[in-house]
């Protein structure tokens, strides 16, 4: 690192720099956005709709649902299981990653949300493939063996019980299929040591560490959402369990 000097003029311009990096961080990002994940009036009639209904803006960035569909289609998706279906946002993208014989299933334990997302997937005329099951996730997850496996497995729902539901997507997948997980950056969190005491906290960082360390996956994690403060878990299983993990 090179010596920073505290003399006010160089604050100022130490400022002017980080100004300007941070605007041209968002040129690029609204760049990235513009040319590879343009929202259509699907997209944008999912995003109203959770406004609306009053529900948290919290769904995935277009970016990171063009991002589901390489990984599906790199795996040659046609089955996909999505732990929170939120406003439907993320499954019209996952949805849309799949060939007409294909199916979504996407799990939801809010009556609210599960309805908003129904209507955000009939909207986008993917109600042929997509459908939202409504209950906790723990309860509908064993019932889903008959339907395995599953390509691809996008978990994105309450944060405590991830590694609960990791252990269901290793079940449910094949050699091959993808398992991405949001939120495993958080704002750094879950990566700190020691892991602060609290069950969002835990959850997260157990997932995190199980999927960089099970000899089953080859997994990445990188900052792509929240101005880099957080992002996806991506997870390859193997077709041979492997000692390392590379
Ligand atoms: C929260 C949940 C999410 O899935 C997310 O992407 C962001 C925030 C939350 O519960 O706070
Ligand atoms: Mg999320």
């Amino acid at each position: 690192m090179t010596p920073q000097s505290d003399q006010p003029e160089d604050i100022g311009q130490q400022l002017e720099q980080l100004r300007q990096e941070a605007q041209q961080r968002a040129e690029i990002d609204a760049a990235l956005n513009r040319i590879f994940a343009p929202e259509d009036d699907a997209l944008q009639f999912a995003l109203a709709a959770e406004h609306d209904a009053e529900m948290p803006s919290i769904q995935i960035e277009p970016l990171q649902g063009r991002l589901l569909q390489v990984l599906a289609i790199a795996c040659g998706a046609r089955k996909i299981l999505e732990i929170g279906a939120l406003a439907g946002y993320s499954g019209i993208w996952l949805a849309r990653a799949l060939p007409p014989d294909g199916r979504l299933i996407s799990l939801e334990v809010s009556e609210k949300h599960a309805a908003v997302a129904r209507a955000s997937l009939e909207r986008a005329g993917l109600s042929d493939r997509a459908e939202v099951r409504l209950g906790s996730a723990l309860d509908i997850l064993p019932t889903l063996t008959s339907e395995a496996p599953f390509d691809l497995v996008f978990i994105d729902a309450d944060k405590p019980p991830y590694p609960l539901y990791l252990d269901w997507a290793l079940k449910l997948t094949r050699p091959g299929s993808i398992i991405v997980a949001d939120n495993c950056i958080r704002g750094g969190k879950p990566l700190r040591e020691p892991v602060e005491d609290d069950p969002t906290t835990r959850g997260l960082s157990e997932y995190d560490h199980r999927v960089a360390t099970d000899a089953r996956l080859v997994s990445v994690a990188f900052p792509m959402d929240n101005n880099g403060m957080d992002g996806f878990a991506i997870s390859v299983v193997r077709s041979v369990a492997s000692e390392g993990n590379s």
